[in-house]
């Protein structure tokens, strides 16, 4: 049901607002938001609601004195940019649904970029964490970019402690949203 109400949420999802730009400008540089806006508006949207979910996480644990907030809400706004232009809602569904169906075979075929647009899906419905690692590396932000590459596998080997609570926000506020 909740993939349902996802899909359709993905469907209807608009790009950010005025103020939402404005707030995007003040955090990211042009060649990051140049990444962000590069996604669909169904994964924009999911990442503005990500970094809403994960600023509601740090008043409520009382995190900011003990974080850096503005570095959560970099992470939060690209941590999905390795999905990429074409991720709207039916390929992503696609990919949830070959996912949960033929795992261990989409897996197996999934490992390298492709010109084949469902091959491409599945490639970054795996790899998007490390696709945008690189991409933030390249940016030079590189302590995003380990955050990122770690979002979905929650492996928090040789991070400090408040990079630890970011990384757990951030997954905490993705799995909500
Ligand atoms: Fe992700
Ligand atoms: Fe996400």
């Amino acid at each position: 049901m909740s993939r349902i109400i996802q899909f359709i949420k993905g469907l209807l999802a608009k790009g950010p607002d005025k103020e939402e730009r404005n707030m995007i400008n003040d955090l990211l540089s042009p060649e990051a938001q140049q990444a962000f806006y590069h996604m669909t508006s169904a994964d924009q949207r999911h990442s503005l609601n990500v970094m809403k979910t994960a600023m509601e996480i740090v008043e409520h644990e009382a995190l900011a004195a003990s974080i850096d907030v503005d570095f959560l809400k970099r992470c939060c706004l690209l941590h999905d940019i390795g999905r990429g232009p074409k991720m709207n809602s039916f390929r992503k569904s696609y990919g949830v649904l070959l996912d949960k169906f033929c795992h261990d075979w989409s897996l197996k075929n999934s490992q390298k970029p492709s010109n084949n647009i469902f091959k491409d899906i599945m490639y970054r419905y795996y790899n998007h964490p490390v696709i945008g690692c690189n991409e933030l590396m390249r940016l030079g932000m590189v302590h995003e970019a380990d955050i990122v590459l770690r979002h979905h596998s929650g492996n928090t080997e040789n991070l400090l402690i408040n990079e630890k609570k970011i990384l757990s926000v951030l997954m905490q506020a993705d799995n909500s949203n």
